[in-house]
């Protein structure tokens, strides 16, 4: 499975969203990353659908979201309208997801499942069946920038065991990633990459996708 890189957009500079976004693109990211936060399941806040809807009017990539909301199911619809390619909600809000998943696959968009660091990843065994984008947490979510949970290699590996031969499903992982660690975390069995300021903080943004790329 070729690896993807992610720049999540919560690290770029929002005075000027347009151009971070044709800066990423150009640079050679796969899909962009979009943390969407509630100030509640986690301590910051982020940006809503109409943010969504003015980046799908300037890009073509796949675009990410990544829902850290306490009430997720109500802005399924509202992110997919707004131009969501995938949408991935949190067990630790949704511990039977299977509903959510099965309407975010009936709008056509990419079926996301998230865990945060301190989730067993074998709660996820029996919530297999409707999920495209398995994200493993590597920070405890709400911020950019802090530094990658080193317990993610381990448990990058018993997501990849646990998914046996399965290829159909994607595994992600999500904060701390720079070009240091992303071939140990690749080695893992991580095949979807967000980096954020590792990306966009970068002085050469496509080298360092490159470096991440394993290139
Ligand atoms: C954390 C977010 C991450 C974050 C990653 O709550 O889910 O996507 O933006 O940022 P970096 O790559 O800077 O750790
Ligand atoms: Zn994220």
């Amino acid at each position: 499975m070729a690896v993807l890189i992610a720049p999540s957009i919560l690290a770029c500079d929002f005075s000027r969203l347009g151009e971070e976004i044709a800066r990423a693109e150009a640079a050679g990211a796969d899909m962009l990353h979009c943390d969407i936060m509630d100030g509640h399941f986690v301590p910051n806040l982020t940006m809503g659908p109409p943010v969504i809807a003015s980046i799908r009017k300037i890009t073509k990539l796949h675009l990410d979201c990544h829902l850290m909301l306490d009430n997720a199911a109500d802005f399924i619809e509202p992110f997919a309208k707004a131009g969501a390619d995938g949408i991935g909600i949190h067990l630790e809000v949704y511990p039977e997801p299977e509903p959510l998943l099965e309407k975010i696959g009936s709008l056509g968009k990419t079926r996301g499942l998230v865990i945060n660091p301190d989730m067993p990843v074998k709660r996820l065994a029996g919530h297999l069946e409707m999920v495209d984008r398995l994200l493993l947490m590597s920070v405890f979510p709400g911020f950019g920038g802090q530094a990658f949970i080193e317990e993610t290699y381990d448990r990058l590996r018993a997501v990849r065991e646990m998914l046996g031969s399965r290829t159909d499903i994607e595994i992600q992982v999500d904060g701390g990633i720079t070009p240091a660690n992303a071939a140990k975390v690749i080695a893992a069995g991580a095949n979807n990459l967000v980096a954020g300021t590792a990306s966009f903080g970068a002085p050469d943004m496509a080298a360092a996708i490159r470096a991440m790329r394993g290139e």
